[in-house]
């Protein structure tokens, strides 16, 4: 599932949170598997954010896949974070969960996909010159 709540909380131990609505039919399935695979999209990958964000679709069907040792990633993503599930917090609609940070890679060169009032574009680095 798309999903732009992730966000990191602690160092030691490295955790992250991610915020899974309660209406999701994914959650359900994750949370039994204990363990996810987050895939931090890169700005060509607009096609996927839409197409994993919609209901009722075979959203892997025809998309390549890697392997991960936490589940599966998207290929070309600015870095990979697989994680273990360790606490759930209720929080109004959505479930604020916890998870422990098993192992992260990140793309030397991929440049980040950005959301920002619902529409997609790219991060632009400050020029450090001026
Ligand atoms: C950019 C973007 C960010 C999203 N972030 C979240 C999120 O943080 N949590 C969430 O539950 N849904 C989020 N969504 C919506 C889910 O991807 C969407 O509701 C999806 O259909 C849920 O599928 P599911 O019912 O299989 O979980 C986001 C969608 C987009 C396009």
């Amino acid at each position: 599932m798309s999903a732009n709540s992730v966000t990191s909380v602690s160092l030691d131990p490295p955790l992250i949170l991610v915020c899974p609505s309660k209406s999701s039919d994914t959650w359900p399935l994750i949370r039994a598997a204990g363990r996810f695979c987050i895939s931090v999209m890169a700005s060509q990958h607009e096609h996927l954010i839409r197409r994993f964000a919609q209901r009722n679709i075979d959203r892997f069907a025809g998309v390549e896949c890697i392997e991960r040792p936490s589940g599966i990633g998207l290929p070309d993503a600015c870095a990979w974070i697989d994680c273990a599930m360790r606490d759930e917090h209720d929080a109004g609609d959505h479930t604020i969960v916890v998870a422990d940070v098993l192992a992260i890679q990140a793309a030397e060169e991929a440049e980040p996909l950005v959301f920002f009032r619902g529409q997609y574009g790219r991060f632009v680095a400050p020029d450090r010159d001026s």
